[in-house]
């Protein structure tokens, strides 16, 4: 019986082993940047992401705000949102599982899907820059409405950075509430936590 249950273990771990290796061999998928291809189910989502677990070192924040249409007005639910970022010494952490786009953006990914109201959350922690220093600190993010395009919008990037210049915000894409510079405050909860509204392309 061990023999069996032996065997059966091997086999298990072998199976795990030439999935991750097929995967490993996949080309990466032709964009880049892209996330929504690699979504879990939609049953497995919600509103609100955690993305970095309890256990991972760094400065716990939290992102929150809500998706509209291009109109700017009009709440968008229903979309699905990716976001992924460096760790909190600047790399993109593999943890040599990863599928898809993850061979890309490392472990500190996760995805969402708009309430009713457009809300959405993500949990996680603050990023730190690239070890060259080259750009600010961010996290990326892509839109992707129910039967539309994946696109990304600008990164969120925290205010008070000394790696943001004046070049680069005049750079943004969006501004006023839609802006990716955001504010990290600490709230009534405790949390450190920044909020910024996010707007689908035309
Ligand atoms: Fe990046």
């Amino acid at each position: 019986m061990r023999t069996l249950l032996s065997y059966v273990g091997v086999s298990i771990v072998s199976l795990l082993i030439v999935a991750a290796c097929a995967d490993a061999r996949q080309p990466l998928p032709a964009c880049e940047w892209c996330g929504a291809a690699d979504a879990p189910p939609d049953d497995q989502l919600t509103c609100q992401v955690l993305i970095a677990p309890d256990e991972e070192p760094g400065e716990r924040i939290v992102l929150r705000g809500r998706v509209f249409l291009p109109d700017g007005e009009t709440p968008a639910p229903g979309v699905l949102v990716y976001a992924y970022h460096t760790d909190a010494t600047g790399v993109y952490p593999m943890r040599g599982s990863e599928t898809g786009n993850g061979r890309r953006h490392g472990a500190l990914r996760g995805w969402l899907r708009t309430d009713a109201e457009g809300r959405y959350e993500i949990r996680t922690i603050k990023p730190a820059p690239y070890p060259t220093h080259t750009e600010p600190a961010h996290v990326h993010v892509t839109l992707t409405p129910r039967g539309g395009q994946e696109h990304w919008v600008d990164e969120f990037w925290f205010e008070g950075d000394p790696l943001i210049t004046e070049r680069m915000r005049a750079r943004l894409e969006d501004t006023g509430r839609f802006a990716g510079i955001v504010r990290l405050e600490t709230n009534e909860q405790g949390e450190l936590a920044a909020e910024r509204d996010l707007r689908l392309r035309r």
